[in-house]
């Protein structure tokens, strides 16, 4: 099966995916985590993301597609791809539609992860002082927040339209969420 999990910064979408990831069998393919990797490589395209990543914008949609395509056409992850931080926009939206035909694949569930931006700042500080991530701070908190809003509706509304969002309380607690989403993918398993 195909997931997609959605949701602001600080949502948990890296934390739900893992334990999915472990529980079903699946691959997570972490969007945010791909393009960090190029960045401490120091990559010819960790130097061109850098500043944007870290200013809390979103990259072009070209080059984050470009990363995708080479986990949807690997044999290897058929059916089987956590879509963590992709499509943050509806273009990309339509765009993983076009490449998960070209592989045979398709969507089976896309669970929004719902939370306030007082949790989001609290949850990135948190973070911040634990991993040190170059892009978690107060400021960027907020703006990768925003971006978010801007961008997220038109996706959800796609989504829904094809029946296939399912929106959980992103504020409850790690295990109550794991439960939640296991329910959610046993329903739709059979
Ligand atoms: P990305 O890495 O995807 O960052 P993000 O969307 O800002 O989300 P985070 O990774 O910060 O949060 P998360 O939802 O994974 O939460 P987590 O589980 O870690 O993207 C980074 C950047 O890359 C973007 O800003 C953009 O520039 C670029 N990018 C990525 N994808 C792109 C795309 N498709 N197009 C263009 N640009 C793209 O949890 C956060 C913290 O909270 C953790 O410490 C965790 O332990 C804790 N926590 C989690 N759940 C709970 C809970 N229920 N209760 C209490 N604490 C919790
Ligand atoms: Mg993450």
């Amino acid at each position: 099966m195909n997931i997609i999990i959605f949701g602001p910064p600080g949502a948990g979408k890296g934390t739900q995916s893992k334990f999915i990831e472990k529980k079903y069998n699946l691959f997570q393919l972490s969007t945010g985590e791909l393009l960090r990797n190029e960045i401490k490589n120091k990559t010819q395209l960790g130097l061109e993301i850098s500043s944007i990543i870290n200013s809390g914008d979103l990259v072009s949609d070209e080059i984050v597609s470009k990363l995708i395509e080479k986990y949807i056409s690997d044999q290897k992850n058929k059916q089987r791809l956590i879509f963590d931080g992709y499509p943050r926009n509806i273009d990309q939206a339509k765009n993983l539609d076009n490449l998960l035909k070209k592989y045979n694949q398709k969507i089976d569930i896309v669970l929004k992860l719902s939370v306030s931006l007082e949790t989001v700042k609290k949850r990135i500080l948190e973070r911040q002082s634990q991993e040190k991530r170059s892009d978690d701070n107060e400021l960027t908190a907020i703006k990768r927040f925003k971006t978010y809003e801007q961008s997220s509706q038109p996706v959800l509304d796609y989504y829904k339209e094809s029946n296939l969002l399912k929106v959980i309380n992103g504020e409850a607690t790690i295990p109550e969420i794991n439960i939640e989403i296991s329910g959610l993918i046993e329903s739709i398993k059979g």
